[in-house]
């Protein structure tokens, strides 16, 4: 796949990614899950190169969701501490090159509050960068934010009449994020995993055969042609 068979007039604005299949990537290996999250992240930095190069202007990956607390503690752990150490040694190169970065999730008293400060820094950092939004989602869940929503809704003493899909929309964890235009799963599983619930109404999903570890750039490519041959419709016909 290489760029030229890309319209790069037709790029989609926002693309969003269930980063799956580390820990099968591992096993395949005899290595351990935790290793196959390692090698996670080159991926994740491509796909981010890649991003960049054809103009894709927000990219959300899920990185950790609600439901992987129920995981080993000792996988939870490695999960944790990683994504601190990576964001405190990769935020410097993300805001040389023009990324902004933001985490989406819910803020519990599980997530250790040197990460938190982790995040908070990274955030503050990159916040005027506009090239392209890196938007991780960490301790997310999409039910568990559409329920806080709700709540915020209800706290605001707002009246049911008054509530509409922008209220609710403008409500979630990142509101000026527009909903992905493109939503790509790799490792071969085809289900949404409780990722961006709300927002992915209309997105085009491409569920990739490739393991996460194993995702790179041109993968991405690959992903937007494919998007690039769909038509979309909202609901409506094309006239
Ligand atoms: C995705 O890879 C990363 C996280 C969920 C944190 P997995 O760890 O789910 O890998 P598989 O699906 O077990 O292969
Ligand atoms: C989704 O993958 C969560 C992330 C990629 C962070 P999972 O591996 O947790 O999803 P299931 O359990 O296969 O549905
Ligand atoms: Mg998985």
């Amino acid at each position: 796949m290489s760029l030229p068979e890309i319209d790069l007039s037709a790029v989609p604005a926002h693309v969003a990614c269930v980063m799956d299949g580390n820990g099968r990537w591992a096993e395949r290996r005899g290595l351990p899950r935790t290793a196959g999250h390692e090698a996670g992240l080159d991926a994740l930095f491509d796909a981010v190169d890649g991003a960049l190069e054809i103009g894709v202007q927000w990219l959300t990956v899920y990185a950790f969701s609600t439901e992987n607390w129920s995981r080993p503690l000792e996988e939870v752990r490695f999960l944790l501490d990683f994504n601190r150490a990576t964001l405190r040694a990769r935020r410097d190169e993300m805001h040389e090159r023009g990324v902004r970065l933001r985490f989406v999730g819910g803020r519990d008293r599980r997530l250790a509050r040197s990460l938190l400060r982790e995040m908070d820094a990274a955030a503050e950092l990159t916040a005027a960068n506009r090239r392209l939004t890196l938007t991780v989602a960490f301790n997310y869940g999409g039910r568990a934010e559409i329920t806080e929503a709700v709540r915020r809704i209800v706290a605001a003493g707002t009246r049911p009449e008054e509530i509409t899909e922008d209220t609710v929309g403008a409500n979630l964890f990142s509101p000026d994020i527009p909903d992905p235009d493109l939503l790509i799963r790799t490792s071969g599983e085809y289900r949404l995993s409780n990722f961006l619930l709300w927002q992915s109404a209309y997105s085009e999903m491409v569920f990739l055969d490739v393991l996460w570890p194993d995702f790179s750039r041109r993968h991405l490519l690959k992903a937007v042609v494919e998007y690039q041959r769909r038509e979309r419709r909202f609901g409506g016909l094309d006239q």
